[in-house]
């Protein structure tokens, strides 16, 4: 572990670090500034984007052992709030550069860089550097982002008021803004929570899910061992086919996108596809269910031999995430990226009256959320509260 003095947001800050882990974790998880977003994790969005000593970096892959003691960070909490937003974080808005949403922390970080070096930048410089930092919007491209950046700048040279870049909001809304400006706000100050934001806030006692997958497409399972995961302590329960009260079948059709496939919630005799979830560790540290899930065996037997495993490519989209928990009411409360699941479907798949299961929007993600190899991610998160009755976290 290492020990550093950083000033975030101006604020002096001790940690505790593991070395290894990146800036954007630590920002989030110890220092729950969940305004810095991680989109694909490797350094190709920008969305993760903070300001380290002056400069814009991506912490997403920034481990913590490189970053400098007496660090000063800047992450978007930091730019400016909803009754004093900072002049570019106004023009975001007015350009209506934030759709989503989920770009905005970044590419604000990026453009506050930007402008701190250079108050006067062209339209093409303007471009370029978000091209050079990766900053990358799914939603509307880059174009709104560069105005909004043309625009701020005027204000920051104080060529044009508040009060007129505000007007230009009003002209494009027939003088009255619309009613998502609170939204709006709540977007580019970055206190808007996407999936993976709402589940850093569940409350103490929450598990968290790691599957351990089919790793060829197609095998018989013929035994799953999970005793030595199930010894680790803070391991809470392994889940596997047998915990699963209804059908816990899930058919192509359930997704009205078109996007789903027949299979098991978790396997039971059989592995259809690489990628199924044959087992789920609840533990209380996503770190502990990560590990345990690597301790437990399965025996299988490929019933396609010659043709090698599926490969898994690095995941370029935000996280497929969820949570679900039992209300005060034992109603079965299931948070998801993926609604257009069949109610009915799910219910009878997981083993709970259609009345008693309400299935709760994720806020839209316009990197797109990555779609999950396992059948069902709202099957395995009903399946995993059901038998549990616990809050349950899960991210794919
Ligand atoms: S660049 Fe860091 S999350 Fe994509
Ligand atoms: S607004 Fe940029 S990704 Fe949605």
């Amino acid at each position: 572990m290492l020990k550093k003095t950083l000033f975030i947001n101006e604020s002096e800050k001790r940690v505790v670090v593991d070395p290894e882990v990146t800036l954007a974790e630590v920002v989030r998880k110890q220092m729950f500034l969940t305004g810095t977003k991680i989109g694909c994790g490797k350094g190709t969005c920008g969305a993760c984007t903070v300001i380290m000593n002056g400069s814009a970096v991506r912490s997403c892959i920034l481990k913590m052992r490189d970053v400098p003691e007496d660090a000063r960070i800047i992450t978007i909490e930091g730019v400016g709030t909803g009754n004093h937003l900072h002049p570019i974080q106004l023009a975001w808005i007015v350009h209506a550069a934030a759709q989503c949403g989920f770009c905005a922390p970044g590419f604000i970080m990026s453009a506050k860089a930007l402008l701190s070096q250079n108050q006067n930048p062209g339209k093409e410089e303007v471009r370029e550097w978000f091209q050079n930092h990766h900053n990358v919007c799914r939603c509307c491209g880059d174009d709104p982002a560069v105005d909004a950046v043309m625009d701020a700048a005027k204000l920051l040279r104080g060529e044009i008021t508040t009060e007129e870049l505000w007007s230009k909001l009003k002209e494009q809304t027939n003088g009255s803004p619309s009613g998502s400006a609170d939204a709006a706000v709540a977007k580019v100050t970055g206190v808007w929570d996407f999936g993976a934001d709402l589940g850093l806030k569940l409350p103490e006692g929450t598990l968290h899910a790691k599957l351990v997958t089919a790793q060829e497409n197609q095998s018989n399972i013929l035994a799953i061992d999970t005793s030595e995961a199930e010894a680790m302590p803070g391991v809470y329960k392994i889940l596997t086919y047998k915990d699963v009260l209804g059908t816990n079948y899930i058919s192509q059709a359930a997704y009205a996108s078109g996007s789903g496939r027949d299979g098991a919630i978790l396997s039971d005799k059989k592995a259809a596809a690489f990628g199924d979830a044959v087992a789920m560790v609840l533990a209380f540290k996503p770190k502990l269910a990560e590990e345990a899930a690597r301790k437990v065996k399965i025996k299988t037997e490929s019933l396609i031999e010659g043709i090698p495993a599926a490969e898994v490519g690095d995941r370029d989209l935000a996280p497929s995430t969820g949570f679900a928990y039992l209300n005060e009411k034992g109603k079965l409360i299931i948070h998801t990226s993926h609604t257009d699941i069949s109610h009915r479907e799910l219910a009878d798949s997981i083993g709970i009256l259609p009345e008693k299961l309400t299935l709760v929007p994720n806020p839209a993600v316009g990197m797109g959320n990555a779609r999950p190899a396992a059948v069902s991610l709202e099957g395995l998160l009903g399946v995993a509260a059901l038998a549990v009755k616990k809050p349950v976290y899960l991210e794919l």
